[in-house]
């Protein structure tokens, strides 16, 4: 495992409790800075937490919600002096099913989830990084948003609009010491599994011509870096983290 510096920092990782999140709040703190876990799912927080050490805090927060978004940042400053890294990871995948028969309810709840959630937090901390003058953000977007997969056309959609998102408020950006980019994984395996039928699971390995899922910690070294300083003249961009999935 290569050294990060991100000694003395401090990083927001929402769906921090588990799967990428855990993983890369793990990274964080190997690398020198402490993590706070931002999740609607306060005991599995707490309980990452206990396993993570003294540098690790949690909080409950709905990143659909602005209320407790603002909420959750307030709460944050006051145990961080600042926020100097946002990675947004709380997702859920929805049902796969042809888009016909999608429910619009779960619909909706996606889109929430994924694409309000991470404009609301990138809403709320990027206030507060502006203050700093300083900060990095990485929102976990998919393989999904670039190419579409069948059967999670909810999932694929707004995935895609994650990575617009991106781009948009890394020019907003960019004259600023603050960076903003997203990384594109193919499938790695974790508890949003359960969210998928075993067929689209297959359907997603099938595409990797590494002919296997990735890993945690492979996702967590690359977001680990892009959380760093060092990761000063990328902005807007969108980094491949698929297997060979990606053409583009
Ligand atoms: N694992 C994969 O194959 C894969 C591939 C590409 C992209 N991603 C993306 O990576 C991110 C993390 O996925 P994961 O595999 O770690 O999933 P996971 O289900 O293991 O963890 C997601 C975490 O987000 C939390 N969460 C969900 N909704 C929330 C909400 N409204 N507010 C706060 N917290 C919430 C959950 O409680 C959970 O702790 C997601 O955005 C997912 O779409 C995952």
């Amino acid at each position: 495992m290569n050294q990060l510096d991100f000694a003395g920092r401090h990083a927001v990782v929402t769906g921090g409790a588990a799967g990428l999140g855990f993983g890369i709040a793990q990274r964080l703190i190997a690398s020198g800075g402490s993590v706070t876990l931002w999740d609607r799912d306060e005991a599995a927080a707490r309980q990452t937490c206990t396993a993570l050490g003294v540098k690790a805090f949690a909080v409950k927060v709905d990143v659909a919600q602005q209320p407790s978004v603002a909420a959750a940042v307030a709460a944050t400053l006051a145990h961080a002096p600042r926020i100097d890294a946002l990675v947004n990871s709380a997702g859920i995948t929805g049902p796969n099913t042809k888009l016909w028969d999608y429910p619009v309810d779960d619909w909706r709840q996606v889109m929430d989830v994924n694409v309000n959630g991470v404009f609301l937090c990138c809403r709320e901390v990027v206030a507060q990084m502006q203050r700093q003058g300083y900060g990095r953000i990485v929102n976990i977007a998919s393989v999904a948003g670039k190419e579409g997969n069948p059967n999670a056309s909810a999932y694929s959609a707004s995935k895609a609009a994650v990575i617009a998102l991106t781009k948009s408020l890394g020019k907003e950006l960019a004259d600023t010491g603050i960076r903003v980019n997203c990384v594109t994984p193919a499938a790695v395996k974790t508890a949003i599994f359960d969210q998928m039928t075993p067929e689209h699971i297959a359907f997603m390995l099938s595409k990797i011509p590494m002919g296997r899922f990735g890993t945690v910690e492979e996702v967590a070294a690359m977001v680990g870096w892009l959380c760093t300083e060092d990761c000063s003249f990328s902005t807007g961009a969108v980094f491949d983290l698929s297997g060979g999935r990606s053409t583009y």
